[in-house]
């Protein structure tokens, strides 16, 4: 049943609360053209009403600790409830960042220790913590790309290479940076296509933005020999580590030759994300890079931790204080908590999980590219959609009717009626099989009774919604 909302559940003078007496002088405190007329037209519920009403709309919501939600490229894995018990000290929780570094000695280690063991993750030399998000992490990247050129003098590297299956925020980030976007296609194999990125360099481009495994899930086996190219071009290739989950413990960006890395701390290193954030994209760097990292870092000496802020080469602050730090916590317990051995078990389990799940979904849908994959693989409908007319966004809708959050769907471009799916390393095998059994289940129905796909869903509060409407054209007040 669709909820009501709380406007349309008052009933007028049922709230029951009581204010106190006005305890400062009534008169002239709010200027009279200012005052109400009449009363604002509120909900009136009395408290457990409103409880009720909240309770349960927070029921309906679905989360990864309430269900399998395999969104591909969003890592939505499980979130170790440690993690909490972490950021909720009260000596993380209840700091200032305005607060004196002699009183917060241990935020200022943590976050100290938490860029040395990012380094060993991922085989840089050192990390700016600021960036609340991936993308902003890729703003910083950029902007680091810039400055190191203009350092140089090579002001004309105005161009920055993306691959046609980047996310939309790796060329997106690029323009605001101010880089000119050139875009190489990939092969047939879903790779770089190396001859077309030979093809584009110049003295004009800053570098490359690539994503390793890339989002159709595959490992760039080029990545030495693209690296070479864009370094002998006197380019810097740029890590996009939102997809680093299937990589942990077993390859290093730094390793492959990248020069710049941001990761999502919030998806890799388990912080509960969605719904806008909170979000972390910390930015990696190789030793040339290192100066232009934005101000503050933090440092250490003979009498304790600093921020140091003397780093004349450095492009700024990308954020007011020091990152999120919530989530700054929650990776650095992720990380005590699994150690190097159970880093590596994340990265082999999320592997295995996806291409488990691809072998099980090939008998009823289409995998365009159907070989081994990292963290995440392709499904499309295939036939069902020539023969049948069902589409990717009737399979999504119809999942949700079997209980699952659907994959990210119509993403990467370059695959039409893209399923994205993502199960990650933190799902049992049955989970798995239980989740294949119902996407077989509505292959099947796609067949027989098409119709209880193109019409789904059918067990939700709201069916079929307008989503284009509901972005372009959304209604944020709510008119009786
Ligand atoms: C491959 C890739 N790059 C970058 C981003 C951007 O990260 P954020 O959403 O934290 O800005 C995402 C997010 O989904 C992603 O999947």
């Amino acid at each position: 049943m669709k909820p009501k909302l709380l406007f349309e559940a008052s009933v007028t003078g049922s709230n029951n609360f009581r204010l106190p007496p006005l305890d400062v002088p009534d008169e002239n405190i709010i200027p009279a053209e200012l005052m109400r007329e009449a009363e604002p037209p509120l909900p009136d519920l009395p408290e457990n009403e409103v409880v009720r009403h909240f309770t349960n709309l927070s029921r309906k919501a679905y989360g990864v600790d309430n269900g399998f939600y395999p969104l591909g490229s969003c890592t939505m894995k499980y979130n170790p409830k440690i993690n909490e018990w972490a950021a909720r000290l009260p000596g993380f929780a209840a700091i200032h960042p305005l607060q004196s570094e002699a009183s917060c000695q241990g935020a200022l280690q943590l976050m100290y220790h938490l860029e040395q063991m990012l380094c060993e993750v991922t085989g840089m030399d050192r990390f700016t913590l600021q960036p609340a998000a991936g993308a902003q992490g890729e703003l910083t990247g950029a902007l680091l790309m810039r400055a190191y050129h203009a350092k140089r003098g090579e002001h004309q590297r105005n161009k920055m290479i993306v691959p046609d299956s980047a996310h939309g925020t790796n060329p997106a980030t690029a323009s605001m940076a101010g880089f000119q976007v050139v875009e190489v296609k990939s092969n047939e194999r879903g790779l770089v296509d190396v001859d077309s990125l030979r093809a584009v360099m110049s003295d004009e481009v800053a570098g490359i933005m690539l994503t390793n495994p890339n989002t159709l899930g595959l490992f760039e086996t080029d990545i030495e020999e693209i690296a070479q190219i864009v370094h002998e071009n006197g380019g810097l290739l740029y890590y996009d580590g939102a997809n680093l989950n299937g990589m942990l413990g077993v390859a290093r960006p730094g390793d492959m030759g990248f020069d710049i890395v941001h990761l999502n701390l919030h998806k890799t290193f388990s912080t509960p994300h969605g719904g806008g954030g909170p979000g972390s994209g910390v930015v990696g760097v190789k030793k040339e890079l290192e100066p232009f990292l934005p101000v503050p870092v933090v440092a250490k000496d003979e009498s304790g931790y600093y921020l140091d802020t003397d780093r004349p080469d450095s492009i700024g602050r990308m954020l007011a204080f020091h990152g999120n730090f919530g989530v700054l916590v929650r990776a650095y317990t992720y990380l005590l908590t699994l150690g190097g051995e159970g880093l590596r078990e994340v990265g082999e389990n999320a592997v295995l999980n996806a291409n488990y799940l691809r072998t099980l979904l090939r008998e009823h849908y289409e995998i365009p590219f159907d070989r081994l994959c990292k963290h995440e693989f392709i499904a499309t409908p295939g036939d069902l959609k020539a023969k049948h007319g069902v589409t990717t966004l009737d399979i999504a809708k119809r999942l949700l009717d079997y209980g699952y959050h659907p994959p990210t769907i119509y993403f990467p471009l370059i695959v039409g009626e893209a399923l994205m799916i993502e199960p990650t390393e933190t799902e049992t095998r049955e989970r798995l099989d239980n989740f294949a059994t119902a996407m077989a289940a509505i292959a099947q129905e796609a067949k027989t009774q098409p119709d209880l796909l193109t019409e789904a869903p059918h067990q939700m509060p709201i069916h079929r919604v307008d989503e284009v409407g509901a972005a372009r054209k959304p209604i944020l007040r709510y008119r009786a």
